[in-house]
Order: structure tokens, then sequence, then C-alpha cells
């Protein structure tokens, strides 16, 4: 299957995905951890990446669509692939139609996920990711480590990401809705949306997922 997930900061995509991507048994691709990534290794790109994150503004789409033009043409991704954070305005979407396009293939879904702005400050306000890896993700009320600061999977150090501060929260919010959400409509005119409410416990949400893309909501 192909799929982009889509929702505002802090809906849970990240959360979300680990589980569709292992049950469905395709790569979880998430531009913005391929950018932490690369801001952790000090690559070139990362360097590029980092000052459009630290404010809350999306990287330019040339460093962008290259990135995940790249990842998506790894052998792993030949069947199927669940997009997290991209494509997150329209020329991203028109990017990647016209990629598959040349590949003769299609999106299956866009999985919308539905959470209420103050739902979000609360998941955000509480997110601790690791310093080896921004996929594994805690929440110090609602999915607490087992050890205050240390993530469960890899033993890493938890911290609080940059671009988590109230204020830049703020501007994601604003970047979302400007320029992101025009995305559902514009797949929407492609009959591909499929939208859930993203509250509840982390397995109520994905089991109303996986309904949701097997057709019997
Ligand atoms: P990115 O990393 O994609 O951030 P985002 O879209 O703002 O999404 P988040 O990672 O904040 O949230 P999430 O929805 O994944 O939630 P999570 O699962 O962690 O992008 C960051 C930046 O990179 C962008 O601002 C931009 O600068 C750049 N970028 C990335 N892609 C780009 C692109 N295509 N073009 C240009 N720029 C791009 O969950 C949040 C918290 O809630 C966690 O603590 C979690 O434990 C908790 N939680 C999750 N589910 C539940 C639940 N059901 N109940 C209770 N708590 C829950
Ligand atoms: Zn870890």
């Amino acid at each position: 299957m192909r799929i982009v997930l889509v929702g505002p900061p802090g809906a849970g995509k990240g959360t979300q995905a680990a589980f569709l991507a292992k049950n469905l048994s395709i790569p979880h691709i998430s531009t913005g951890d391929l950018f932490r990534a690369n801001i952790s290794q000090g690559t070139e790109l990362g360097k590029q990446a980092k000052a459009y994150m630290d404010a809350g503004n999306l990287v330019p789409d040339e460093v962008t669509i290259g990135m995940a033009k790249d990842r998506m043409a790894q052998s792993d991704a030949v069947n199927g692939f669940l997009l997290d954070g991209f494509p997150r305005n329209v020329s991203q979407a028109e990017s990647l139609d016209e990629a598959l396009k040349a590949d003769d293939v299609k999106l299956d879904a866009v999985l919308d996920l539905e959470v209420p702005e103050d739902e979000v400050v609360k998941r955000i306000a509480g997110r601790r990711v690791c310093r080896n890896e921004s996929s594994h993700v805690f929440h110090v009320t609602y999915s607490p480590p087992k050890r205050e600061g240390v993530c469960d999977v890899c033993g890493g150090e938890l911290y609080q990401r940059g671009d988590d501060s109230e204020d830049t929260v703020r501007k994601r919010l604003e970047v979302y809705h400007t320029q992101t959400e025009p995305i559902i409509d514009y797949y929407r005119a492609q009959g591909l949306v499929v939208t859930i409410s993203a509250l509840g416990k982390v397995d109520e949400v994905t089991k109303r997922a996986m309904d949701a893309l097997k057709g019997d909501k």
C-alpha cells in the first residue's frame, strides 16, 4: 500500500505510523525524522534545514522533495510506503503525483488524523524524544518511559525537541493551516481522503486507522 498520513503537529502521526507501517509491512518514511537525523549527523542538508525547523517554517521544497524522493527510491519502498510529514504543501503533493505517475503507481489512501488544538498542545508539551532516533517518542503523562529521561527502546537520552517550544508550536500550527491543510482538498478531489479521530488511546486510534484503511470505517 502507498499511504500518506496527514494531521497537525502533535496529532500522533509518528506514533501511529510506527504501528501502521509494522501492521502493513511497509516502511515508515518521515521527512521530519530524516531532517533530524541529518542535523544530528551534521550533514550539509541538516545545516540547510535546521534554521527553518527551529523557526517552525517549512524547509524549502528544493531541499525536501529531493530528499523524500531519494528515500522513496530505496528498495524497501518498492511495494509501498507510509509517508509521514510529506507532502506538506500542494507543490510537494504535485511532485509526488508526478513521481508516482512516472513509476506507473498510485496512492491508495490519505489518512487524515483529526485532533482538537488544545489536545495537540498537551501532546506536544509533554513529548520527549530519543537523541539516538527521533522516531522513539514518549510522553511524560500519556506514555511515560519506564525510567525517567531514558529511552525504553535503545537506552538513549530523552529530550524535548527545540521546535516544541510554545511560540514555535503556534507557528507550526499556523503553517499547518495555511500550507498543509490545502493538500486535504487536493487529495479529496482524487477521492483518497479518509478522516479519523485521533483522540483516545494509541491502540484505539491504530484500530480505527486500520479499519478506515480497509474501507470499513
Ligand atoms: P515533523 O517532525 O513532521 O513534525 P510535525 O508534523 O509538526 O509533527 P510532530 O512530529 O510534531 O507530531 P506527530 O503528529 O508525529 O506526533 P507524535 O506521534 O510525535 O516536522 C518537523 C519540522 O520539519 C517541520 O516544522 C518542518 O520545518 C520540517 N519538515 C518536515 N517535513 C517537511 C516537509 N515535507 N516540507 C518542509 N518541511 C518539512 O505525538 C505527539 C505526542 O503525543 C507524543 O509525546 C506522543 O507520545 C503523544 N501521543 C501520540 N498519540 C497519542 C494518543 N493517542 N494519546 C495520548 N498521547 C499521544
Ligand atoms: Zn531510543
